[in-house]
């Protein structure tokens, strides 16, 4: 029965167990969802404790299928890739893209680039040029003043690249930004980056304070916010498969190489074109990204934000892949941007997150970057392969078929005979509720 909420006040303060009483109030079986609840936490209680410190107010945990796509292979080298994804094709489309790969050359990856930028966004009433020639001191200040921060970082390699100042003036008035280039090595960065720009801001405010050149009307600097962007189109990798077209001769009974080549071709071509079909096309790619982002501990929503503006880099949303058919070979590619981790954060501290790592050989970011590229690129293939001969509701409904079979319970006995008329038959919903029906009388 619908229950009207009221406001709960200082519930982060509460107690677990107060939390959980507050909210199963709502339920009308109170004592079966608490049940419920409690059934799901870890018996281990350190790393149940550990799960209910990543997130507050946490009153459970929620279980997703940690799934394994097997014999990836990537620059000559097997991976069996960690997925954690709901979507029951996913990780069959993207084991039986690479099946098809790994006797074609498998999946060819390279970086691109590895910096991230962040801005620290300001309002200020003054002569631009005085502050642009200013620039170079100011840089130097806000350099020396963050050394605190970066030390570590400079000694693994990365730090701040750059820093410059950006004229927004002529969009909104007294609008001005420094913008920082940052490399962050392995960690995806986003603490040392905002705790970069926050110290950036400081240090501005207090430069332009101090400085005679600038007059009193000048002092202030209205510092609206310093964050990093989750835009990061220089940190970027390419991957790509490639293979002579007579290589789809068997692909499918329904096609010859050249028809499967022309008709994936034109896929790609509607993805380039229309803005609804490149929306589902690169949620394709992201079922393999955000699987891996997420197995890895990654943050896979700011990897999804990145890629989405990314691909209206060319004024309008388009495919993130590209196609070039050319002298009887077939390349497909993936260039993406994304801000992967293999240490910080979750990285380490989600024992499984770190076992995933662990099984992909403890990549360095560029080569987790790499890896989740190929199975972006391998989950589209499949897609498309799929799309265009036998049509996604065979296979799709097939792995929804055991989701469709526990929601009415039926034993393993009923699963095997319904299996078993599937295997030549069409599946929907009411198809197999009503074998399962026909079964049962
Ligand atoms: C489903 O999760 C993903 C697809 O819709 C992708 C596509 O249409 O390319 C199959």
């Amino acid at each position: 029965m619908k229950k009207d909420k009221e406001i709960i006040n200082r519930f982060s303060k509460l107690s677990k167990s107060q939390k959980i009483e507050k909210i199963t109030n709502y339920f009308d079986d109170k004592k079966e969802i608490k049940n419920q609840l409690q059934s799901f936490w870890h018996k281990d209680l350190n790393i149940q404790k550990l799960f209910d410190d990543f997130s507050e107010n946490t009153i459970s945990n929620f279980f997703l299928p940690y799934s394994v796509a097997p014999n990836l292979l990537i620059n000559q080298q097997i991976y069996h890739i960690p997925m954690v994804i709901e979507e029951s094709s996913v990780v069959a489309a993207a084991g039986n893209s690479a099946k098809f790969w790994s006797t074609r050359g498998g999946f060819h990856t390279r970086i691109i680039s590895t910096t991230k930028e962040g801005q620290v966004h300001f309002i200020w009433k003054g002569d631009g040029d005085k502050l642009r020639q200013h620039m170079p001191a100011i840089k130097k200040r806000l350099i020396k003043n963050s050394e605190f921060i970066t030390a570590n970082m400079q000694k693994r390699g990365g730090g701040i690249m750059d820093i410059e100042l950006i004229d927004f003036t002529n969009q909104i008035d007294d609008y001005y930004q420094l913008k920082a280039t940052f490399e962050t090595v392995d960690s995806m960065g986003a603490n040392f980056i905002n705790s970069c720009l926050e110290e950036f801001a400081n240090e501005l405010g207090f430069y332009i304070e101090a400085n005679t050149d600038f007059s009193e009307s000048e002092k202030g600097v209205h510092i609206i916010m310093s964050i990093l962007s989750n835009y990061t189109p220089n940190c970027a990798v390419e991957c790509y498969v490639e293979c002579d077209i007579s290589e789809f001769e068997t692909i499918d009974n329904r096609l010859t190489a050249e028809e499967f080549v022309w008709k994936f071709e034109k896929a790609v071509q509607i993805a380039k074109v229309d803005v609804y079909r490149a929306t589902t096309h690169n949620k394709g790619i992201f079922n393999g990204i955000d699987a891996v982002a997420l197995a890895t501990g990654n943050d896979f929503r700011a990897i999804e934000a990145c890629g989405h503006a990314y691909a209206c880099r060319n004024g309008k949303y388009e495919s993130l892949t590209d196609i070039k058919i050319e002298n009887g070979k077939f390349r497909y590619s993936l260039v993406i941007p994304m801000a992967m981790g293999t240490i910080g954060g979750l990285t380490s501290l989600h024992p499984l997150a770190k076992r995933s790592l662990e099984l992909l050989d403890n990549p360095n970011a560029e080569k987790l970057m790499e890896i989740a590229a190929a199975a972006g690129l391998a989950n589209n293939f499949g897609a498309i392969r799929t799309l265009i001969t036998k049509g996604i509701q065979w296979g799709h409904m097939k792995m929804h078929l055991s989701n469709i079979l526990n929601s009415f319970d039926a034993t393993e006995d009923e699963k095997r005979q319904v299996l078993e008329h599937f295997k030549t038959e069409k599946v929907s919903f009411n198809s197999a509720s009503t074998v399962i029906k026909e079964l049962r009388n």
